[in-house]
């Protein structure tokens, strides 16, 4: 029986949770595939239960999982803690204990949403894009870092490594070909490779495999300052985008904008060990206990994990099917509100994407 360890976390990450918990029942219930749930606690509510952001047991819970359905962590309760103990850094040891090193950040634009970016609808409409960022190396986890005092005591020095070896490099890559041959097999690799040595290996690295091992997928190498301008001037013309950690956690918030709605957003974390699904989105404390949230990205992020994790590809397309339906009826959220549609809360939006779901599956009949 495949097993889900659901983390809820902070803020509305525990009300998007919910939500998409009960679509899944739902779709437990018309594919009669028994999951087992487990629950544990992440970020900021492991540390006010147990003094710091994620437990050796959650850690080893979640190495036993099939995979991990994530809320979001962190909150402005625990912004001045010390920073080896923030809620972030539960999240970043979960990252690594599953050696999840492929972080999947699909950024579409629905026609729905066209008018709700910030771009101009010409430029964002058709935008599909996805974001394949390497997620446990690079600058946040090199060696050597740290802190420490100058020598002449006037102050301090503080250093981060940023270092990719071949492996590394290789593995995200071919996920991200092996991704772009599903879609429009083309894949942008981003890097600095006119000033840093590790990214001239990635660039060397990510050609060689291109030329080997897929030789039919269309490789483009930009450095990360022009892909950062060519995403808002021509987003439509990307497919998948490969990345280093930090590149990667820059570019996908620029991608996720060019939709206009963080609240839509789902991404998947999957590696040979495990996988975590979690709303790009994060747990937005000034919305916290509202009702108001979206639980959209949370239910996109489940549908990833029917596919990615479970090659459930028809219920995973039936739920991305419900979301567009039901953008499509006009329902928003306050997130993705404009005049004219109808307000809808998490909860309510939850049962408007049951209900589509319940419909397509009795009509299929
Ligand atoms: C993200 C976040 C995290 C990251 C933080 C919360 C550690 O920004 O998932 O993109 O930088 O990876
Ligand atoms: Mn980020």
């Amino acid at each position: 029986m495949p097993k889900i360890l659901v983390i809820p976390g902070d803020g509305i990450g525990t009300e998007v949770t919910e939500v998409s918990l009960s679509v899944l029942k739902t779709i437990n219930e018309k594919n009669q595939v028994e999951f087992t749930f487990d629950t544990a606690l992440l970020g900021g509510c492991c540390i006010d239960a147990h003094g710091i952001p994620v437990t050796e047991e959650t850690l080893e819970n979640a190495r036993q999982s099939d995979a991990v359905l994530l809320g979001a962590v962190g909150g402005p309760k625990w912004e001045n803690i010390e920073h080896h103990l923030k809620p972030e850094r539960g999240l970043l040891e979960l990252r690594k204990c599953l050696d999840a090193f492929a972080n999947l950040r699909p950024a579409v634009v629905y026609s729905a949403l066209a008018d709700a970016s910030t771009l101009k609808k010409e430029i964002v409409q058709g935008v599909d894009i996805m974001v394949v960022r390497e997620l446990t190396g690079g600058i946040y986890f090199g060696h050597p870092r740290g802190t420490e005092q100058t020598d002449n005591g006037e102050g301090k020095r503080a250093f981060n490594t940023l270092t990719y070896s071949t492996s590394e490099i290789k593995r995200v890559a071919r996920t991200a070909f092996e991704i772009a041959r599903k879609r429009r097999n083309k894949v942008t690799s981003i890097d600095k490779s006119n000033v840093l040595e590790s990214m001239v290996l990635w660039r060397d690295t990510v050609t060689e495999l291109g030329k080997c091992e897929f030789p039919d997928v269309t490789l483009e190498h930009l450095y990360v300052d022009n892909a950062a301008m060519q995403l808002i001037r021509r987003p439509a013309d990307f497919d998948v985008i490969l990345a280093g950690n930090m590149f990667g956690d820059i570019i996908s918030d620029e991608a996720a904008q060019l939709t206009g709605s963080l609240g839509m957003l789902p991404s998947a974390s999957v590696g040979e060990k495990g996988a975590i699904y979690e709303p790009v989105h994060g747990s937005a404390p000034d919305i916290v206990g509202k009702g108001v949230a979206n639980p959209i990205a949370s239910i996109l992020s489940m549908a990833m994990m029917l596919r990615y994790s479970f090659d459930m590809e028809t219920a995973a397309s039936s739920i991305e099917k419900a979301v567009e339906a039901v953008l499509n009826k006009s329902y928003r959220t306050s997130d993705i509100y404009e005049e004219g549609k109808t307000r809808v809360g998490t909860e309510e939006m939850g049962s408007l994407i049951l209900n589509e779901l319940r419909e397509t599956s009795a009509a299929a009949e």
